[in-house]
């Protein structure tokens, strides 16, 4: 009876022994296709190098565009592309995104450098840290950065001059707003805006402001200008939102005697193009600028040598072509 009553129990603990046994194997399978699962999902991301790109102001639609250029390519070389920059612009602002970037070690900088003298050291600190910058829309030329991805200013500047010459014509006086005094960029539009006109003598700037990129600080600044030299009669803006906030002033004060010129493709300018309410606008190409410096850093990452400058392309976009103009 004894004897019974223990294979009885053996044979009982043999088979909770089994039970636990192929749990136990299920379960560690179970675990290990988790850890696999994460494993495939996580090794995109931390295996993909990291690039930062940082502009001027966030939401900005022409940093808009060459922020989906530098997304574009990062898909399409499989890398991480995060795109930051301050609310509204700031020197100071952009700076402390530069050093935080420096200081979470990414894999590169792409940074627009609104001024020489306060981003170099920057610039120069991150190349120290073995850490690739490429400056693109605005150089920082003293620094030694790898490349500069944008457009030639100063050329740009002369193609606004030339395309003002060639359209308005009579003796003018003109109203100049610049997207911001401390930016390279602008200064150079500037520059080469006046070489033109400066040829021309029955062409004269008759004052220069400020819109600090913002469309409504440019319908400001106009308004003033305009009040303030009646007989102007062509208005340019060296920047994105600069044409359309011209275009607001001359409403305000029923002046669509007004010829205005600006710069860039943003979409509200191109609708005025198509109603003859903006003259010309010179546009860059800011997808190929984020696309293109995205590129170059992996092809410098990958060993290549890259040019010290790369050029993007300008056009002239009036009511005669502006129908061609995609979304780009
Ligand atoms: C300039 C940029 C600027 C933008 C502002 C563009 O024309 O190239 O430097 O940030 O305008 O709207």
């Amino acid at each position: 009876m004894t004897n019974k009553r223990w294979t009885i129990s053996l044979i009982c603990m043999f088979f909770l022994f089994l039970y636990v046994l192929i749990h136990f194997v299920i379960s560690t399978q179970r675990i290990e296709k988790t850890v696999e699962q994460l494993r495939q999902t996580a090794r995109p991301s931390s295996s993909q190098p990291h690039f930062v790109l940082i502009s001027q102001e966030f939401d900005n639609p022409y940093w808009r565009k060459i922020a989906r250029g530098a997304k574009d390519a990062a898909k399409y070389y499989h890398i991480n592309v995060e795109y930051i920059g301050p609310l509204r612009t700031s020197i100071d602002e952009q700076i402390k995104l530069l050093e935080k970037a420096i200081a979470s070690r990414v894999d590169g900088i792409i940074v627009q450098s609104l001024n020489d003298s306060r981003f170099t050291p920057f610039i120069n600190k991150a190349m120290d840290e073995h850490i690739p910058v490429i400056t693109i829309d605005t150089d920082a030329p003293m620094s030694r950065r790898l490349s500069y991805v944008g457009t030639n200013n100063f050329a740009a500047g002369q193609l606004l001059g030339e395309t003002v010459v060639s359209r308005a014509v009579g003796k003018k006086k003109i109203g100049v707003i610049i997207g911001s005094d401390a930016s390279e960029s602008q200064q150079l539009r500037l520059q080469g805006f006046k070489s033109v006109i400066e040829r021309h003598p029955s062409f004269k700037i008759a004052a220069v402001a400020s819109s600090n990129i913002s469309r409504t600080q440019a319908s400001i600044q106009a308004e003033i200008m305009l009040r303030a030299h009646p007989d102007i009669s062509v208005m340019v803006g060296t920047s994105a939102l600069d044409a359309v906030g011209i275009l607001m002033a001359t409403k305000n004060l029923h002046r669509d005697d007004i010829q205005i010129f600006g710069f860039d493709d943003v979409e509200e300018t191109l609708q005025a193009i198509q109603q003859g309410k903006i003259a010309a606008t010179v546009v860059q190409k800011p997808y190929d600028m984020g696309f293109s410096a995205v590129e170059l850093m992996v092809e410098y990452l990958s060993g290549k040598n890259i040019n010290k400058e790369h050029f993007t392309d300008t056009k002239v976009v009036d009511k005669t072509n502006v129908w061609m103009e995609g979304d780009r």
